[in-house]
């Protein structure tokens, strides 16, 4: 059985994993840099790249201690070659092809999104193409068909931000910390979801794309006015978001034959979202998948993993691979 080291270094998390064919986790690591960022309100890309230089050859040490194993056992070393923050991707795509020419190991370079994507099977063995994706990070907010490793059919994209960085952005209007995503969440637990009239962009429309700029811009209004709690607002804001999520999912899954609804990147992390869709799915006779949490924010597991589906195939790439800023599915 094949065994992929994972790199992934594409913002603020540095990771590394090992993982098998056969969707056994034998070591992983993630270190976040939210205390170096959060001063900022923000990723600052440059302070994100040198703590890749850093961190990251210890991490591959450390796991491949943990699984008791050596880089001569490998079969492949999988990095995510975007895309993502440049100085970063180029950090963890580097390591890996020095890794893979110096062990005379294969490279895959995954795109991030694509270990997005493929995540839920490492954790779901019945979950068979073809799905029905909606993969909501910080960076991306899409609907896709996945039809197979590397055969993606995009249905919808944001028209202005990505769900996550919505919520940061609220999050950062409300004075919370940053990631926004789960402080949000922690904070809408105390408030009343009904509290704060917010608009729903685009729930309703016949295309199912995704936008949530003029929900910002309603948060803003109502945290400057002054008539609404934080948790009120926050509880209100994540419910406009659950909002147009589901119903945006519903248009597509009404026009697809797919017969699993899955949902993943960093936002899928979130409670509200996850119970939401997986009400959708069941009440659209379909069947339902999500990472857990860990598995959902950025991590090495899926790179690995998305490394392990290409390797199996025999799409490995040439140590002349660019490192990429942009890189659509
Ligand atoms: O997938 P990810 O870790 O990194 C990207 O590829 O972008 O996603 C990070 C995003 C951030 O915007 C963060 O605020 C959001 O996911 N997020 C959440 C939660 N946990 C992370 N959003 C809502 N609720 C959460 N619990
Ligand atoms: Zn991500």
């Amino acid at each position: 059985m094949s065994l992929i080291l994972g790199l992934e270094s594409s913002c603020d998390d540095t990771a590394a994993a090992l993982v098998t064919g056969d969707r056994r986790i034998l070591a992983q690591a993630v270190v976040g840099q939210n205390d170096a960022h959060r001063p900022y309100g923000g990723v600052v890309p440059e302070i994100a790249a040198r703590a890749h230089v850093q961190i990251l050859p210890d991490l591959i040490r450390h796991v491949l201690a943990e699984a008791n194993t050596d880089i001569a056992e490998v079969d492949a070393i999988a990095a995510t070659a975007g895309p993502g923050l440049i100085g970063g991707v180029m950090v963890g795509l580097l390591t890996g092809k020095g890794l893979a020419l110096s062990a005379g190991k294969p490279l895959v370079a995954v795109n991030h999104l694509e270990g997005h994507a493929l995540s839920p099977r490492l954790v779901d063995p019945d979950l068979d193409f073809p799905y029905l994706l909606l993969l909501v990070s910080g960076g991306h907010c899409q609907i896709l068909e996945v039809l197979g490793v590397g055969d993606y059919r995009r249905v919808a994209t944001t028209i202005d931000d990505a769900a996550g960085e919505a919520f940061d952005k609220a999050a950062k209007l409300l004075g919370l910390p940053y990631p926004g995503g789960p402080a949000i969440e922690q904070l809408a637990k105390e408030g009343d979801p009904g509290a704060v009239p917010l608009p729903r962009p685009l729930v309703g429309s016949g295309e199912p794309h995704f936008s949530f700029a003029g929900l910002k811009s309603a948060v803003q209004r109502a945290a400057a006015s002054g008539d609404h709690s934080p948790a009120d607002i926050a509880a209100s804001f994540q419910q406009a978001v659950v909002d147009c999520l589901v119903d945006r999912a519903r248009l597509a899954l009404e026009r697809s034959d797919a017969p699993t609804l899955v949902v993943a990147g960093g936002v899928a992390a979130n409670q509200a979202i996850r119970s939401a869709l997986q009400q959708l799915a069941t009440g659209s006779g379909r069947r339902f998948s999500v990472p857990p949490g860990w598995l959902c924010t950025d991590n090495a597991a899926m790179i690995a993993w998305a490394g392990a589906e290409r390797y199996e195939r025999g799409m490995v790439d040439d140590l002349s691979v660019p490192a990429r800023a942009r890189w659509p599915l």
